[in-house]
């Protein structure tokens, strides 16, 4: 595996083999890897000639307030982690050449996507980040295909809209959440849970499970999915930001699970770490009598 620090060293690098034709994927992160990065490293070794994995922690789509500067970072023992799943380019830029000095431009994905949910509890500019450095790292990579994860639903849904809207040549493959044994969605932050936290994060996915169970047993009032998961929750101590129920292609408003797939998705904080977890809930097959 090879690590790359420039963009120069970076088209270089990838010259010969697009020009042979070969199939090239992006796994783009933050960095401080757990097994939902690797679950997507290991899918493009399957799927792609040319494995190019981004680490960039990526300051404009984190607020003021935010944890920025205490974002968890161990470079080397990711560069490890990627040469163990047979990853080629290591791609780790630095910050002065992502945004040089009079840095002026931005890609932002309409209001009706990132203004809800993660958009509106950590505001505008968190989407318009993330899209702007998606949009430069497909721009310097060229990829055949970038490979995201379900855990981040609504960020995978607007890149997914972005790329259809501009064009950008790149088929965009989303992939499920990977959990810890008790269903804890693996995230870099949860490594800021002490021992009591680590217990009370589980009743995020706990919740989400529970509303799915009731889904099963013919729930299909989307307010009482959300009471479902709120109940749980409360339970446990933790109060959420948000807990919605939207649709889990376009992220309308969704009153019931009538026909179409219902994102169910929530936000909490557990001590210092922001969680975030969903779950996509599908409707019964038509014509299945409810009680
Ligand atoms: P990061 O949080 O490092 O996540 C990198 C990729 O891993 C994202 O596509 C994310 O959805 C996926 N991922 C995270 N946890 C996962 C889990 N438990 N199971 C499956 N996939 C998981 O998301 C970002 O970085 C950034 O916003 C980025 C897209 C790199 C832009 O800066």
């Amino acid at each position: 595996m090879k690590t790359i620090r420039s963009r120069a060293e970076l088209r270089a690098a990838l010259a010969r083999p697009r020009r042979e034709g070969k199939w090239i994927g992006l796994v783009p992160t933050m960095g401080y890897f757990h097994g939902g990065h690797l679950s997507l490293m290991r899918r493009a070794r399957g799927d792609c000639d040319v494995v190019v994995v981004s680490l960039f922690v990526n300051p404009t789509q984190f607020a003021p307030r935010e944890d920025l500067d205490s974002y968890p970072r161990d470079e080397d023992r990711d560069r490890e982690l990627a040469a163990a799943e047979g990853v080629d380019l290591f791609w780790v830029p630095a910050p002065e050449e992502m945004y040089p000095k009079g840095f002026a431009t931005s890609v932002e994905v309409g209001e009706s996507l990132t203004g809800i949910l993660e958009g509106e509890h950590r505001g505008a500019s968190h989407f318009r980040g993330v899209t702007t450095v998606v949009a430069k790292l497909f721009n310097s990579v060229q990829p055949d295909v970038a490979y995201f994860g379900r855990k981040d639903a609504q960020q995978a849904i607007v890149i997914e809209r972005m790329t259809r809207d501009l064009d950008f040549p790149v088929e965009i493959e989303v992939l499920p959440t990977v959990r810890e044994e008790d269903g804890l969605a693996m995230s870099s932050r949860n490594s800021y849970l002490t021992g009591e936290e680590r217990e009370r994060a589980a009743a995020l996915s706990r919740a989400l499970k529970a509303a799915e169970q009731a889904a099963e047993r013919g729930e299909g009032s989307a307010d009482a999915l959300v009471e479902a998961v709120r109940s749980e929750l409360r339970g446990a101590g933790v109060e959420p930001e948000y807990v919605e129920a939207r649709d889990a292609e376009d992220l309308s408003p969704l009153a019931s699970l009538n026909g179409r797939p219902l994102l169910l998705a929530v936000a909490a904080r557990v001590g210092r770490a922001r969680l975030i977890d969903s779950i996509v809930i599908n409707p019964p097959p038509t014509g299945t009598a409810r009680e």
